[in-house]
């Protein structure tokens, strides 16, 4: 298919498949544990050289970068109608521990390398294209997911809540963000909110995290809605003692309150009646962690999602309604019942949509439509932006752990259609 704004035949577009692969696999080296896992945690000295790597190839792509003061990285290409807002790709490359090195890379990467395939294509953005470098899709350092895109997206009350977040080390996050040249103040985080119509249209690449186009051999998926995440942190406190000398009747130990929550969250998960909610405990410390002392104290940090918010939200009800039955029973106390976050879903943009499929049929990629499950930066671009999604099949479904793969073929059939996404909605 000759388009009359492409110069050639969408068949010619070609992707540097040698050059992507060998940047995949040096990202990945800038980790804090052994190959093949992956961690590469917010504004550590493994995230700024990532990040040192991401913006030096986006130059190389001859791309204009600029970063706001949350670290959110901008690489523009300029389109012949500059004044026109712009169509944005991106994706993250922080890693939560153990993770494997295709979570969010693929969608920077590939990002850069679409622009690469629509250079030699010989395309001519009409609007400018901007490849966007999330910061911390991960919630691993903050507890916060996705907080560069929920600033962009004008989150105030993110802002206000900094400037009283610590790592589990103690460390504030302006000390972090500063560390790595970046915010210093609340007010300089304020200035990194984007207005509602910034961009004409966002979409991201990612793999699927999940099974079904590998399963059904199907090259692309073409996401229709992002499933609504909540996360919840939970601190209970009893008074610990002796593990030898406490006699059972007189305990309240903080321990198993968690580990009464941790399967009362799976309970009422599963109550649901929808396979589609799920509840998760990846978090559960226990103080002071002597195999023969009591715990005194525990914590608990909760993922539970639905592509339902309203079921989503009974649930989260319910855990609360469990935490406060399980302290009362066991004499501990509920400290903390905090949710940190309780977003809604989102949707892709119809047009968006239409123009990823047309883009998949153009270059003879079978595709089909799906949701995610996983959230993305895009659940909060939708906020500010049309948004839509491009995903591709990942070995077994695989994610957030080492053994996660997507094979080059398919991450290359991923940037195809992102590059002609790109082209098509900026000539739009
Ligand atoms: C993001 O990585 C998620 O947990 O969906
Ligand atoms: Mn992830
Ligand atoms: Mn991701
Ligand atoms: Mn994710």
């Amino acid at each position: 298919i000759h388009e009359p704004h492409f110069p050639n035949s969408v068949s010619s577009m070609s992707v540097d498949i040698h050059s992507l692969q060998k940047q995949i696999d040096e990202l990945s080296t800038f980790s804090d544990t052994p190959a093949p896992s992956v961690t590469r945690i917010l504004y550590s000295e493994k995230d700024v050289l990532a990040r040192r790597y991401v913006k030096n190839l986006m130059r190389l792509s001859g791309l204009s970068v600029r970063e706001d003061f949350v670290g959110n990285i901008f690489g523009l290409w300029e389109g012949y109608e500059p004044e026109l807002a712009p169509v944005s790709t991106g994706s993250h490359i922080d890693a939560i521990p153990y993770s494997g090195k295709y979570d969010g890379v693929v969608g920077v990467l590939g990002a850069i390398e679409a622009i690469n395939v629509l250079k030699r294509f010989g395309f001519k953005p009409r609007r400018s294209l901007e490849v966007i470098m999330f910061t911390s899709e991960e919630p691993t350092r903050f507890g916060i997911s996705c907080l560069g895109s929920r600033l962009l997206a004008g989150d105030e009350a993110l802002v206000k809540s900094l400037d009283r977040t610590v790592d589990n080390q103690n460390v504030t996050f302006f000390h972090a963000a500063r560390s790595a040249d970046y915010a210093n103040d609340q007010e300089e985080l304020s200035s990194v909110f984007l207005k509602e119509g910034s961009y004409s249209a966002f979409v991201e690449l990612h793999i699927e995290q999940g099974p079904i186009l590998e399963e059904e051999g199907i090259s692309i998926g073409i996401v229709t809605a992002i499933a609504a995440p909540a996360s919840i942190k939970v601190d209970f406190e009893g008074n610990g003692g002796h593990a030898g000398a406490v006699l059972m009747p007189n305990r309240n130990d903080a321990g198993l309150a968690a580990a009464e929550l941790a399967l009362a969250v799976e309970k009422h998960a599963l109550e649901s009646g929808s396979i589609d909610t799920v509840g998760t405990v990846g978090i559960l410390n226990l103080h002071p962690g002597a195999i023969n002392s009591i715990p005194s104290k525990s914590h608990l940090e909760i993922d539970t999602r639905d592509i339902d918010e309203y079921r989503r939200n009974i649930v989260i009800e319910k855990i609360h309604q469990s935490a406060l039955n399980i302290s009362q029973k066991r004499g501990v106390k509920l400290l903390d019942f905090k949710i940190v976050n309780q977003d809604p879903p989102a949707l892709s943009e119809k047009s968006i949509v239409k123009a990823m499929e047309s883009a998949s049929q153009e270059l003879n990629l079978t595709h089909k439509k799906m949701i995610s499950r996983a959230y993305h930066d895009s659940l909060f671009m939708a906020r500010i932006s049309p948004m839509g999604m491009i995903f591709i099949p990942c070995y077994k479904g695989y994610s957030h752990k080492p053994e996660e793969f997507a094979s080059i073929e398919d991450i290359t059939n991923g940037v195809k259609v992102l590059a002609l996404t790109l082209a098509k909605l900026s000539l739009h």
